[in-house]
C-alpha cells in the first residue's frame, strides 16, 4: 500500500482525490490546503483527514500529489524530496528555472521517483498511436479555451502551451535549433494569446498557437511526416491516420491514386485505444514507478525540459513587445 497526501484540493485536486479514491494499492493519509473553505468541502466530500502544516502531512506518507498553484511547487515538493518521498507534482513543475534546476538535482540525490502532471502524454487520442512510427517533419498545433481566472498567475505559454511543448519534446527526436514567437497580455498581465514557430536541428518546424481567450475550445495537433498525415484531437479523443502506401493492406479502408512515382494506395484509419480517462492513466503510471521501481513516464527531466523552452519563448515574447 502507498500512502498519498495530496496539496491543494481545489478544481485539479479533487480530481485527483476522485482518482486515487479507486486505487487499491493507494491509502489517502489526508491533505494540506490553506483555505478553510477548500478544506471544509474536502472533509464534507471525502472524509478525509487535514493537516495543519505540510511537514507533518509529508512526515506521514510515502508519496506526495502536489496540486497546488504553481508558485507554491518548488516548496513542497523540495520538502518532500528532502524526506525522500516520491513526488507527482502538477505542470508547470516550478514557478522559475533555478527552482526547475533544484528540482531536478534534489530528486536526483534522493533517488526518488518524480512524475511531472503533463497529463496530455495519456490522452487516448495520443496513446492510440503508441504502435506507429513517429518522425513528424512538420507539426501545427491549437490549443484554445474559454477565459478563467484559474492558472492565470502564470502565463499562456506555462499554463497551456506547455503541454504541446512537452508532447512535441517527446515525439521530436532532436535538440531545438531556433525559436520564434510573439504574443499578447489582453486579460491579464502575462500573453494570454500566442504564436510560437520551433525549429529543431533535424529539420523538423513545429508552429504552436496557444490561447485563453478564446470563444471556442480547441486542442488539436496535426503531424506531417513522409509517408502520412496524422490528426490528434486531445478534446474529443479521436485520432486519424491517413497513411500513404505501396500496396493495400487487407481490412484498411484505402484507394489507389496515380502519382509522379506510380500509383500509390492512401489508407485511412482510426486508431483507438480501451483506455479513456488519462487522468487515471498518469497517476497510475507514477504509481506503477514506484511499486516496480521503474522509470517515470514523464520525469523530472521531462518537466524540466519542457519549461526550459517555455521560458524561452516568454524570453522572445518580451523582447517583441512594442515601444511605447
Ligand atoms: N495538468 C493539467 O491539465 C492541469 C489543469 C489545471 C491545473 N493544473 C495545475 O494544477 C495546479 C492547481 O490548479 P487548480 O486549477 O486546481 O487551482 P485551484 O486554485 O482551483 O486550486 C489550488 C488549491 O491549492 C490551494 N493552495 C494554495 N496554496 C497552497 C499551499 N501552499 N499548499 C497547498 N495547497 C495550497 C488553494 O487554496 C486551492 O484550494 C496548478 O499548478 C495548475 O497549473 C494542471
Amino acid at each position: 500500500m502507498i500512502k498519498i497526501g495530496v496539496f491543494g484540493v481545489g478544481h485539479l485536486g479533487k480530481f485527483h482525490l476522485n482518482n486515487w479514491k479507486t486505487m487499491a494499492e493507494v491509502k489517502l493519509v489526508g491533505f494540506y490546503d490553506p483555505s478553510d473553505a477548500a478544506a471544509e468541502t474536502a472533509i464534507r466530500e471525502y472524509g478525509l483527514q487535514r493537516f495543519k502544516t505540510p511537514e507533518e502531512l509529508i512526515e506521514q506518507c510515502d508519496a506526495v500529489d502536489v496540486v497546488s498553484p504553481t508558485p507554491f511547487h518548488f516548496d513542497l515538493c523540495a520538502a518532500a524530496i528532502r524526506k525522500g518521498k516520491h513526488v507527482f507534482v502538477e505542470k508547470p513543475m516550478a514557478n522559475t528555472m533555478e527552482e526547475a534546476k533544484t528540482l531536478v538535482s534534489l530528486t536526483r540525490e534522493a533517488g526518488i521517483k518524480l512524475q511531472v502532471g503533463h497529463v496530455e502524454r495519456f490522452n487516448p487520442a495520443l496513446l492510440a498511436l503508441k504502435d506507429m512510427k513517429l518522425n513528424p517533419m512538420f507539426i501545427e498545433v491549437h490549443r484554445l479555451a474559454q477565459f478563467n481566472p484559474r492558472g492565470t498567475e502564470v502565463s499562456v505559454i506555462l499554463d497551456l502551451m506547455i503541454h504541446d511543448i512537452d508532447i512535441i519534446l517527446h515525439l521530436v527526436n532532436s535538440d531545438v535549433r531556433t525559436i520564434s514567437a510573439n504574443g499578447v497580455a489582453v486579460m491579464t498581465d502575462t500573453p494570454d494569446i500566442a504564436n510560437v514557430r520551433i525549429e529543431f536541428h533535424n529539420g523538423c518546424v513545429a508552429n504552436l498557437t496557444s490561447s485563453r481567450i478564446s470563444m471556442k475550445k480547441m486542442r488539436k495537433m496535426r503531424l506531417f511526416q513522409k509517408d502520412a498525415y496524422i490528426g490528434i484531437d486531445f478534446l474529443e479523443k479521436k485520432t486519424e491516420v491517413i497513411k500513404m502506401q505501396t500496396e493495400k493492406v487487407p481490412g484498411e479502408f484505402s484507394f489507389d491514386i496515380e502519382t509522379p512515382n506510380g500509383k500509390r494506395t492512401i489508407a485511412i484509419a482510426n486508431p483507438k485505444t480501451k483506455e479513456d480517462n488519462a487522468m487515471h492513466l498518469e497517476l497510475q503510471a507514477f504509481i506503477e514507478a514506484i511499486r516496480q521501481n521503474k522509470p517515470s513516464q514523464v520525469d523530472e527531466m521531462d518537466g524540466f525540459r519542457s519549461m526550459e523552452v517555455a521560458h524561452q519563448i516568454l524570453q522572445k515574447i518580451q523582447r517583441n513587445q512594442p515601444v511605447v
